[in-house]
């Protein structure tokens, strides 16, 4: 894995972004996005330039389930306040958290996925080593799926909502398999809270417990880190 650190969040957000571009310029086509706090520097600086996304296809990872597009914790609603309010792209797939058969919604996700390969796939790292909402313990083989969320992760994420008890307790995610067919990976994190885990994932055994770890096993991974998050290599 080629290891990137930086000063901050910015200066991540930027770099993330250089690759973008280079793989655009480059003839990638197919972007596979993250929401959470860690991308948001980066969707600065892709509304920040000048690079015509309008021929890009844009893939998301996950959606909660149970929210709507117009509630300001959906990730449909993340994606158009962050990115594609101010950038056109050729289209935008999410998962639709609403639909009353989520396995139907789960095959139908992952075979658009197989109809339009992911160039360059963006990640964050849940504290428990989560990518996607694949939790600890999630098969490498698993495609785009269901999930129940972690009380680590419902804890971590309840930051975003009134009450704990407002944050979904499920989700649709992109499977490790999918992820993993994606060409190229960049992972970011930033912060002391993810120091452990991105030990972890650079330095611990492949294992389902950790499912960011898979990511040893791919050719071409970017990890973006900041002094913070990297203090514990
Ligand atoms: C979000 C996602 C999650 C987050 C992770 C880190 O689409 O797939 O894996 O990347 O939970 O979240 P933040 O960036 O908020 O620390």
């Amino acid at each position: 894995m080629n290891i990137i650190k930086v000063k901050d969040p910015v200066a991540g957000g930027i770099a993330a972004f250089g690759i973008i571009k280079e793989a655009i310029a480059a003839g990638a086509k197919t972007l596979g996005l993250a929401t959470g706090s860690t991308p948001e520097t980066l969707y600065r600086a892709m509304v920040e330039s000048d690079l015509d996304f309008s021929n890009i296809t844009a893939f998301n990872l996950d959606e909660y389930v149970g929210l709507s597009k117009d509630n300001s914790q959906s990730y449909y609603y993340f994606m158009q306040e962050h990115l594609f309010k101010y950038k056109k792209f050729k289209q935008h797939f999410i998962e639709n958290g609403l639909v009353g058969d989520l396995e139907a919604e789960a095959a139908a996700y992952e075979a658009k996925l197989q109809a339009h390969p992911i160039d360059v796939q963006i990640l964050g790292i849940g504290l428990n080593g989560h990518i996607g909402f694949n939790e600890p313990k999630t098969s490498f083989a698993s495609l785009t799926h269901v999930t129940n969320l972690t009380e680590s992760t419902i804890n971590a994420n309840k930051r975003f909502f009134e009450r704990v008890e407002d944050v979904p307790t499920k989700a649709l995610t992109m499977g490790i398999k999918s992820i993993m067919r994606s060409k190229q990976i960049i992972l970011l994190a930033y912060g002391a809270a993810k120091a452990p885990i991105i030990k972890k994932l650079l330095e611990g055994p492949v294992s389902e417990d950790v499912p960011a770890s898979v990511l040893q096993k791919h050719p071409q991974v970017t990890v973006i880190i900041d002094e913070a998050a990297a203090s514990l290599l």
